[in-house]
């Protein structure tokens, strides 16, 4: 593995590289910029063929990154070990705003075998087309992709470009890798809903809290969801009655990392985010759990008590002093989230005011998860599609249209645990969705087998896969399942 050296300071990688200095720029500035490109490339080969101009501009604009490059360092490397990136031996950090199309990128030299890049000449744009379809028409999974690719650039004459294999990818180490990763979320999950029981029963008995606790698990969720969004999305799907609050709470939080790391905020306010996440209710500690639970309609009086909460909420974290600088933005969550994008909602101001970015954001995760999940009051659940309409539909009046559009993108059209019926008749649960836009009506499905009476776990599918005979996909989705129809306990398939 290639050894990481971080040397210079980080730039403001936003600033337009113009001058081709490339001596001058920071490691992780070129390597970001040279990732980005060459992914728009390889992108770019699997949608045209090689006459479009579009190619002819991608082209134009990789070479503008490499050629100097190689001009000035003699060399341009790019190993990928994993999702880590490393750049002329420098990893490049990944910012979250990149995140997803880091990822895409590293899937898909993944997909061809293929994890590392060198150029050591400056290119044609005619050699790099050529390496460019080369590589983006390889076999999948064939291990001795790069033999064949080097092999044909040496036949066509084009040399200082070269690839090397992917150095790490068994799949069993896959496995155990991810089994991990499931595993710590799904203990993340489960201390964070007592976490949150344990302070709700603090504030109420008005006993100490242990703030630093919650801090804690916030950054342990922040560090997860950075590494592997679905782990802990997939746990949102627990669905219990009993803890509803709680399991709630932890789902607000998650949703609102989630969502705060794809418009790029950092790391340390997505903690911030998620702990405003798991308080944004506290002011219901103090509502009686008949009349949360109640399944009759209100009275007058027990609505004006449910109203209230996001003032009480606020009133709450105002007294508590040790929440430090966390304060405010507790404060405003708990008093912003029902407000609605249009102010329509309540509490009732008397004066206008701007919402916060994270009153924003929960706001869309709160709505989003109140409605996904059954309560006592309705047996079914919403379907997740429904509710994304719905969203969309109030975009603009009760939500930010900008961030329901990112989280529309994240949550995806089959959402991690959804029950869908295929066109091969086969019914299965969504346990993998897609990061690429355009393939997101594609998940990864684990087939169900009914077998004694029950439904059993079957084989996992993916449903980009295609039949070479007929060139058509092998699944597709038909439509959502009601799990509750079927006595089917998604969550159970997921962890
Ligand atoms: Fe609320
Ligand atoms: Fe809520």
């Amino acid at each position: 593995m290639a050894k990481e050296t971080r040397g210079k300071p980080v730039t403001d990688e936003r600033t337009e590289v113009k001058a081709p200095a490339a001596q001058d720029q920071v490691p992780e500035m070129m390597g970001t910029e040279f990732i980005l490109r060459f992914y728009r490339l390889l992108k770019g080969a699997s949608l045209y063929d090689r006459n479009n101009a579009n190619i002819d501009r991608l082209v134009q604009e990789a070479l503008q990154t490499i050629n100097p490059f190689v001009q000035s360092q003699e060399q341009l490397f790019l190993k990928i070990v994993r999702d880590n990136f490393f750049f002329n031996n420098v990893r490049i950090p990944v910012k979250a705003d990149r995140y997803s199309i880091f990822k895409i990128f590293s899937q898909e030299m993944a997909r061809r075998m293929i994890g590392e890049v060198e150029f050591s000449q400056e290119m044609s744009p005619a050699a790099l087309k050529d390496f460019i379809f080369l590589l983006s028409k390889l076999d999948e999974g064939n291990e001795s992709n790069y033999l064949y690719v080097n092999r044909q650039l040496d036949s066509r004459g084009i040399h200082g470009v070269t690839v090397g294999k992917l150095d790490y990818l068994r799949d069993e180490d896959f496995l155990i890798d991810s089994e991990r990763q499931k595993r710590q979320s799904k203990h993340i999950y489960f201390k964070t809903v007592n976490l949150v029981r344990e302070v709700s029963e603090g504030i109420r008995t008005q006993k100490l809290i242990n703030i630093r606790k919650a801090k804690h698990l916030m950054q342990n969720a922040v560090n997860s969801i950075m590494q592997d969004e679905s782990a802990l999305l997939g746990l949102t799907n627990i669905k219990n009655y009993d803890d509803y609050t709680f399991n709630h709470c932890v789902n607000v939080a998650i949703y609102a990392i989630a969502l705060g790391q794809r418009i790029g905020i950092p790391k340390k306010q997505l903690s911030h985010l998620g702990m405003a996440g798991l308080f944004h209710d506290v002011g219901k500690v103090s509502i009686p759990k008949e009349v949360l639970n109640k399944t009759d309609k209100l009275s007058p009086q027990e609505w004006a008590m449910i109203r209230a909460h996001p003032v009480v909420g606020a009133e709450m974290v105002i007294r508590l002093k040790e929440w430090g600088e966390l304060s405010a933005r507790l404060i405003d969550a708990s008093f912003e989230h029902h407000l609605k994008y249009d102010l329509s909602g309540y509490p009732k101001l008397a004066r206008k005011r701007n919402i916060t970015l994270f009153g924003k954001i929960i706001a869309i995760a709160d709505f989003y998860d109140a409605l996904v999940r059954p309560r006592i009051y309705r047996q079914y659940p919403y379907v997740s599609e429904k509710i994304l309409g719905l969203m969309l539909d109030r975009a603009g009046r009760d939500f930010d249209p900008a961030l329901v559009k990112v989280f529309i993108n994240m949550i995806g059209i089959f959402p991690l645990g959804t029950l869908v019926l295929l066109n091969t008749n086969e019914i299965g649960i969504v346990v993998q969705t897609q990061e690429d836009p355009e393939v997101i009506d594609r998940p990864k499905i684990c087939l169900l087998q009914y077998s004694d009476g029950e439904y059993r776990k079957g084989k996992s599918v993916d449903l980009r896969e295609m039949d070479p005979a007929t060139r058509s996909f092998k699944r597709s989705i038909v439509r959502t399942l009601d799990p509750n129809e079927y006595n089917i306990h998604v969550a159970e398939f997921l962890i």
